[in-house]
């Protein structure tokens, strides 16, 4: 696998391959790689000729007082990961590679309503980073196919509506959700959690699939399922930001009609923010 650093090096490459018929996959992270990203590289290789994996811990989506110096960076253990699940190629770039100018003079894609909810409301400006590197990377890399996780649900809507809205030619893939043994969703922010948090933050993921169970059981007072979930989280000292049942197209709190849902969470466990979701189909 190759490793490049700069849009120029990488594009050449690209273009060899096009030409050669191949299609292209792309798979953008922020590195700390785990399994979960490694599942979207895997899947990537399935259903693409050649597989691009991007790291840029991009400062344009974190907030002030955010992790962003904190934020993992294991470069060469991620390369060994990449190479073992036989990523073609690793897109690496620095912060001024991306951005030349500073972030003020960047201009900025922004995605409305789906990035103004949830995690857009507690981290403002943070999907507008988030499409503006992805909008960047899909010029950069013009994958055919783009891979997803499915952990991070209103960022994959955001993208696929920026996708749709902007008539980007890439097929948007999304991938579920990889879990430790605990049921805890795999992320590289679980890397700050000490053991006893660790094993506390589980609870987060029985408290969804508890709230599905009730749903697919027929409960519809949604609001009192959301108390409920928060105050039992609380009791197991885990501070809930959000446990909101939506409407999985538009992320809208969900009403008695709906039927396709989609249960959103972000919680602290100490001074780490951690999201989950689970998804549940209702009979009317
Ligand atoms: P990052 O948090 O590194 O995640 C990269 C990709 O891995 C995302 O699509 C995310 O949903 C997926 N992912 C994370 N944990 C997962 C798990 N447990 N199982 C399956 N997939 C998982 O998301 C970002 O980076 C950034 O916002 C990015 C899209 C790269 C833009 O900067």
């Amino acid at each position: 696998m190759q490793t490049h650093y700069s849009i120029e090096s990488l594009q050449k490459i690209l273009q060899q391959q096009v030409r050669l018929g191949k299609t292209i996959g792309l798979v953008p992270t922020m590195g700390n790689l785990h399994a979960g990203h490694i599942s979207l590289v895997e899947e990537a290789k399935k259903q693409c000729d050649y597989v691009v994996a991007s790291i840029f811990v991009n400062p344009m989506q974190f907030g002030r007082g955010e992790d962003l110096d904190a934020y993992p960076r294991t470069l060469q253990e991620d390369i060994a990961k990449l190479e073992i699940a036989a990523c073609d190629a690793l897109f690496a770039p620095s912060a001024t590679e991306m951005y030349p100018q500073s972030l003020d003079s960047q201009t900025v894609v922004s995605v409305p309503e789906l990035s103004n909810r949830h995690c857009g409301a507690a981290r403002p400006g943070h999907f507008d980073g988030v499409a503006t590197v992805v909008s960047k990377l899909f010029n950069i890399v013009r994958p055919d196919k783009a891979i997803f996780g499915l952990k991070d649900f209103q960022q994959y809507l955001i993208i696929c509506k920026m996708v749709k809205d902007l008539c980007f030619p890439i097929k948007i893939i999304g991938m579920e959700t990889l879990r430790e043994h605990s049921g805890l969703a795999m992320s590289s922010r679980n890397s700050y959690l000490p053991g006893e948090q660790k094993r506390n933050a589980a609870d987060l993921y029985q408290q969804l699939l508890k709230a599905q169970a009730d749903i697919a059981a027929g409960a519809d007072n949604f609001s009192a399922l959301e108390a409920r979930a928060t105050h039992d989280l609380k009791q197991a000292g885990i501070e809930v930001q959000y446990f909101s049942v939506c409407n999985a197209e538009n992320l809208e709190p969900a009403i008695s009609t709906d039927t396709e849902l989609v249960i959103l969470a972000a919680v602290y466990v100490g001074n780490t923010r951690l999201i989950d979701n689970i998804r549940c189909t209702r009979k009317l």
